[in-house]
């Protein structure tokens, strides 16, 4: 799929509703700052990358490794977002270079996602949250199970999610969920509004938390 292709999907009535849910999950469980600075790793098209700089307002930087999707990135937001070609298992960014690190459904696509992990709280100073593809979701048993629009990408358990962070400097690691039923119907956004996002069956999870280095003379 190219770029043009990936990023027109949110525009259709389902990759709207999807998007929207997923970057206002994304704002309320990360709780930016204004002003505070972003990195997005893995950010494709830019579609999250865009979201986030608009409510967030502070400078903003999205990476990917695919130079063809950080072109497309970079022509659809000519603003002052910065698009970069970089590997997210060596981020090229001192420690602590961004008040928030964010990345969205890119880790289930990386082989070494402890690397990536390691990295991205690197970069991090105070927050971070990190999408993923839930394995016991329906999106899963509709389209995962057979690789669909998902080829190549590891789907992760709620609890697979959570351990993926024991070894990092992490705190106050919070796990929810968005997407709870893969239909472009009135009916699913209604059950999805009813939903609590604690629920550990949607389609879409988040993890979010706190970097914990104190001592290191932030402000955590
Ligand atoms: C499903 S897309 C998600 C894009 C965007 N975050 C979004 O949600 O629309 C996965 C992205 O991960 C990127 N990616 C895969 N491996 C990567 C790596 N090692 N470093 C940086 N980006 C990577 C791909 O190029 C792709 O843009």
């Amino acid at each position: 799929m190219n770029a043009a292709e990936y990023d027109t999907w949110y525009e259709t009535p389902r990759g709207r509703w999807v998007g929207e849910r997923e970057t206002a999950l994304i704002l309320e469980q990360l709780q930016p700052c204004q002003g505070e600075s972003l990195l997005d790793v893995g950010c494709g098209t830019g579609y999250f990358t865009r979201n986030l700089a608009a409510a967030i307002n502070g400078p903003v930087t999205g990476v990917d490794i695919n130079p063809e999707w950080v072109a497309y990135a970079r022509g659809r937001d000519p603003g002052k977002t910065t698009y970069d070609i970089a590997d997210a298992r060596a981020l090229p960014f001192a420690d602590r270079s961004f008040d928030l690190a964010t990345s969205i459904t890119a880790l289930c696509f990386i082989a070494e996602e402890q690397t990536a992990i390691s990295e991205i709280l690197r970069v991090a100073r105070r927050r971070f949250a990190i999408g993923l593809l839930n394995r016991h979701s329906l999106l899963w048993l509709r389209e995962g199970k057979k690789g669909g629009g998902y080829q190549g990408a590891h789907w992760h358990t709620v609890r697979e999610a959570t351990r993926l962070f024991q070894d990092h400097p992490v705190k106050n690691l919070r796990v929810n969920t968005a997407i709870q039923i893969p239909t472009d119907s009135e009916f699913a956004r209604i059950i999805e509004r009813l939903l609590p996002p604690t629920l550990p069956t949607g389609a879409f999870i988040l993890v979010t938390g706190d970097k914990a280095d104190m001592g290191k003379g932030g402000s955590d």
